[in-house]
Order: structure tokens, then C-alpha cells, then sequence
């Protein structure tokens, strides 16, 4: 489930009331304690390693806040070619290892129960918030130095590439045995303009990591960009929930597994009602490998029994519709 540690879990908010989120992210004990609150509260069958996407570009040099309500902000934003030179490039094994240590640490406490899924934001998702400065609503600056200055704003792009490579890989190599790469706002981008600006970097950031372990990519809103996304070095293709699972199939072909694509909004119905949501998905998802998930991230006042009805129904109804090839 996207967002399955935190938010909407009491467990979580009692540990948030005393450490803030940064400092629970840093602290290795603490992250890997988060981490595997979902797979005993509700019963799911990986675990997501406590972090977060903007640890990137913190490990850059820029300052990362949570403000309360106000979502996370970074300073000085990065709005011109001239800009680039606060950016640093980091050592992740000092500056992210903290990450590394949660990943292993996650690993001895889950011993072979679920797998563990380590992630990063894309590079576009990422040097989003980073121009923005933060969560926005029109991306006006980021959108503007992309056509004002397109080969500026894809040496940032590079940039935080390079950086995702190594924290990708260190993630690997402190045991994660799968990855998702978040690109919350891939969407943003008209098909030309993701395959000459987004889509390189994510490549750069996926470079020999093919292989390894099983990739996935999360797209929101990137419906218009199947064509490009069934042509990625991945094996898994999670998708938001605007497009029912079987169009989907029909357009990206028999090759990647499909994650997703409950609305998170449809938890907040009844337990009866996401039993029959889960039943729904499962049918559209049937034409081909499906991993049962949300479109999107739990929403905060979701109730945790609907939380664990939703994975309940999920073991109930999806096994025996996985197709012999998928198993
Ligand atoms: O999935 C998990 O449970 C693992 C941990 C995880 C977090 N963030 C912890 C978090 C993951 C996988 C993320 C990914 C992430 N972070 C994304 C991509 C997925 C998506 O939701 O689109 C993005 C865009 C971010 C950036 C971010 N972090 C925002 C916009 C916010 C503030 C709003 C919010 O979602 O609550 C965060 C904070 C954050 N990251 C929280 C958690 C548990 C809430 C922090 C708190 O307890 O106050």
C-alpha cells in the first residue's frame, strides 16, 4: 500500500508526538521500527523503508523542512542554470547512510516474512519540489525554466540522477529486494517533453540497476504517457487510478507486471464496499500479472480497520485469480 508506514497509523503518531519526522527518518532504530509497523498492524506483504523522497535533494546541500499543515519546504530553491552551483554532490554512503543502516536493520528485524522495498522520487518528481521550493499548484517555475531553458533544467535533472543512482544502489546493497521510483508529478510533462527532459534522467538513474532486483515505477496522472512507459527497464508499472487496470493492460502489452490502482479514497467507504472495490480490481486487473495496491497514498483519516479490510480482501480475492504464467 502507497504510504503504508505513517500517517494514518495510531503506532506512528504516538512515536511522531515525541521525534520529528526528519529525526525519524534519521534514526535508523526509529525508521526501521515504522517500517514494520504495517506488516504487523495490517498484515501486508512487503514493507516500504521509512524515508522519503526529499532526503535527495537534502543530501544536495539544500535545507528541508516540514512545516505543520504546510507540507515540506526547501530553501533556497533551485530556479536557473546559475543556481546549480549550490547543489553539491554528495557522498551518499555519508550523507544517506542512515537510509542504508534502516534497510538492514529492517532486514534482521523481518528476517524472510516480507520482502523489503527501498525507493527514491524520480529525478522530474524530485527537481519538482526543488525548483518549487516545496508542494505547489501551478509548478509555474519549474514549468517555465523547462521551456525557457530546457538544457539547463536537464543538467539538474542529471544531477539529482546521479545522486538517485547511488542511493538506489547503496539501498541494493544494504539488502532492499525491490525498488520504487516515485514520480508523482511525471504528469506534469506532454509525451514529447517527458521523453527529451524526464525520461533521460530517470534512465541515468536506473543505469545497471536492471536486474538487480525488481523495479518499479509509480506514475501519477501519466496516463497520456503509456506509450513511453511500457518501453521502460522495469518490471513493475504502478499506476494512479483515473484509467481501470484492463486499458491499461490494453495499451502497455503482456510485459510488465501492473501495480495498483484502488482509488485511496475508496477506503474511506465501508469494509462491505471495499470488499466489493477489491473483487472490481482484481477482475480488471486479469489480464496479466497484477500486484494489488492503491493509485495513490493513504489518505490520513483513513480508518485502520478499512486499512486492513482492504488487505484482507486483497488475500481473499487475489491469489487465486494470479494467472499460472504470474505465479
Ligand atoms: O510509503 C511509506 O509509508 C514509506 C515512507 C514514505 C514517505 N514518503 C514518508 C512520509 C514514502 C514512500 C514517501 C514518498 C513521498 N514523499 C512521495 C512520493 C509518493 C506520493 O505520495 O506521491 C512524495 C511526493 C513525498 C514528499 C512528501 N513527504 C510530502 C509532499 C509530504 C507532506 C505531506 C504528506 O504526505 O503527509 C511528506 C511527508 C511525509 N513523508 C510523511 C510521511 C509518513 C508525513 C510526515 C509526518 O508524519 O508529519
Amino acid at each position: 500500500m502507497m504510504r503504508q508506514a505513517g500517517r494514518f497509523l495510531p503506532q506512528y503518531r504516538a512515536l511522531r508526538a515525541r521525534h520529528d519526522f526528519l529525526t525519524l527518518c534519521k534514526t535508523p532504530s526509529l525508521a526501521a521500527e515504522v517500517t514494520a509497523q504495517p506488516v504487523d498492524i495490517l498484515g501486508v506483504d512487503a514493507a516500504i523503508v521509512f524515508a522519503d523522497i526529499l532526503l535527495v535533494p537534502e543530501a544536495m546541500g539544500v535545507a528541508l523542512r516540514f512545516a505543520r499543515g504546510d507540507g515540506p519546504q526547501l530553501e533556497p530553491p533551485v530556479r536557473s542554470s546559475a543556481d546549480l552551483d549550490k547543489l553539491s554532490r554528495p557522498d551518499v554512503a555519508r550523507s544517506l547512510g542512515y537510509v542504508f543502516e534502516t534497510v538492514a536493520e529492517v532486514r534482521r528485524a523481518l528476517g524472510t516474512r516480507v520482502p523489503v522495498i527501498g525507493f527514491a522520487g524520480t529525478p522530474w518528481t524530485v527537481a519538482a519540489y526543488l525548483v518549487e521550493g516545496g508542494a505547489a499548484k501551478s509548478f509555474h517555475h519549474l514549468l517555465g525554466w523547462s521551456h525557457r531553458d530546457p538544457a539547463g533544467l536537464a543538467r539538474l535533472l542529471a544531477r539529482i540522477a546521479e545522486v538517485t543512482h547511488d542511493y538506489l544502489l547503496g539501498q541494493i546493497e544494504a539488502g532492499a529486494q525491490a525498488l520504487q521510483l516515485f514520480d508523482t508529478w511525471g504528469g506534469l510533462l506532454d509525451p514529447e517533453r517527458f521523453r527529451t527532459l524526464a525520461l533521460p534522467a530517470l534512465l541515468r538513474a536506473l543505469e545497471g540497476l536492471s536486474g538487480r532486483v525488481p523495479l518499479i515505477y509509480y506514475g501519477r496522472g501519466t496516463s497520456h504517457l503509456l506509450p513511453l512507459l511500457r518501453e521502460l527497464p522495469i518490471e513493475v508499472l504502478s499506476v494512479d487510478w483515473r484509467l481501470p487496470l484492463d486499458v491499461v493492460r490494453a495499451q502497455i502489452g503482456p510485459r510488465q507486471v501492473l501495480q495498483g490502482n484502488l482509488d485511496p479514497a475508496a477506503l474511506l467507504a465501508p469494509p462491505v464496499q471495499i470488499e466489493r472495490a477489491v473483487r472490481a480490481l482484481v477482475a480488471a486487473g486479469s489480464g496479466g500479472p497484477h500486484i494489488i495496491n492503491l493509485g495513490h497514498g493513504m489518505l490520513p483519516m483513513t480508518p485502520v480497520e478499512h486499512a486492513c479490510a482492504f488487505v484482507e480482501a486483497a488475500k481473499t480475492h487475489g491469489r487465486c485469480s494470479v494467472p499460472a504464467r504470474a505465479r
